[in-house]
């Protein structure tokens, strides 16, 4: 390591404010990953091979950009989440994913989430209320929403999908209530070829998420929460790559033969004075 790389290292470094600085819950964190990770190794008695082989695909996977962040996505997101927002009551949370915008677009009612002329999937009416675990309905909650399209793309990060579609934000009427036209989201894969790809193949797990829809709801008495929505009959419902999918955001489509496929849930915010 070069003094210069060494420089650059610091002082691009999140982890200390200054070379003097101790950072005391990175201290017990790392202590207990390694602790962790040394008993793994004495337990598996993991060869020079093996061990040299980690470092290979840790370097190959830095050197692909995203690879990192998207591995730890896949394997510990839903954990993170649990640990944060498992406790605060009302509807389950859920992963916030890497495709998030803020700011779509506003939409007027009746709302239909923004799309494309001639937008290809499923025609869906999602219905549902939003309420406060007190049980009042809460009027004018804001509900933001992305999803994929049918092709499984996100608008913002894949290029043939327009910049802001299937994405909006829209408000809850009087009674807490609302109703969105969209699509039926197909499930669909994380990225391919890329080294999280590749330890997944190693691992003899598909790279696939089930259908979902996501959601960010907020109201000024309640906490803010994020979550998605599945869908009954995915394939890939039980065995989703992220491992996130909760059996209370599992909903129900109904089919009809002259009709948009329906589904409905009710969230439920936590009061702000719960624990
Ligand atoms: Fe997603």
């Amino acid at each position: 390591m070069t003094s210069a790389f060494r420089r650059d290292y610091k002082r691009n470094s999140a982890i200390t404010d200054s070379e003097t600085s101790t950072n005391t819950r990175l201290q017990v964190i790392f202590t207990d990953v390694l602790q962790s990770l040394l008993g793994i190794i004495r337990r598996h008695q993991v060869t020079w091979e093996e061990y040299r082989a980690a470092t290979a695909w840790l370097t190959e996977a830095g050197a692909q950009g995203y690879e990192i962040p998207l591995m730890l996505d896949v394997f510990l997101s839903q954990t993170v989440d649990d640990v944060n927002f498992g406790a605060q009551g009302g509807t389950e949370s859920n992963v916030e994913g890497p495709f998030y915008v803020p700011d779509a677009q506003l939409l007027e009612r009746p709302y239909v989430l923004t799309q494309r002329e001639g937008e290809a999937g499923e025609r869906l009416m999602f219905s549902g209320t939003v309420s406060s675990t007190d049980g009042s309905p809460l009027a004018g909650a804001m509900v933001d929403v992305w999803q994929a399209s049918a092709a499984g793309e996100y608008s913002n990060f894949h290029p043939t999908c327009p910049e802001g579609n299937l994405r909006g934000r829209f408000t809850t009427d009087d009674l807490g209530r609302f109703e969105l036209e969209t699509i039926v989201p197909p499930s669909y894969g994380i990225p391919d070829g890329g080294a999280t790809a590749k330890l997944l193949a190693g691992l003899g797990r598909h790279l696939i998420r089930p259908g979902h829809i996501h959601f960010k709801l907020s109201h000024p008495t309640c906490r803010s929460l994020t979550t998605q929505i599945y869908f009954e009959g995915d394939p890939y419902i039980d065995a989703d790559v992220v491992g996130a999918v909760k059996d209370s955001l599992i909903v129900g489509l109904v089919r009809s033969d002259d009709a948009a496929t329906r589904c409905s849930y009710d969230f439920v915010l936590a009061s702000r004075n719960e624990a």
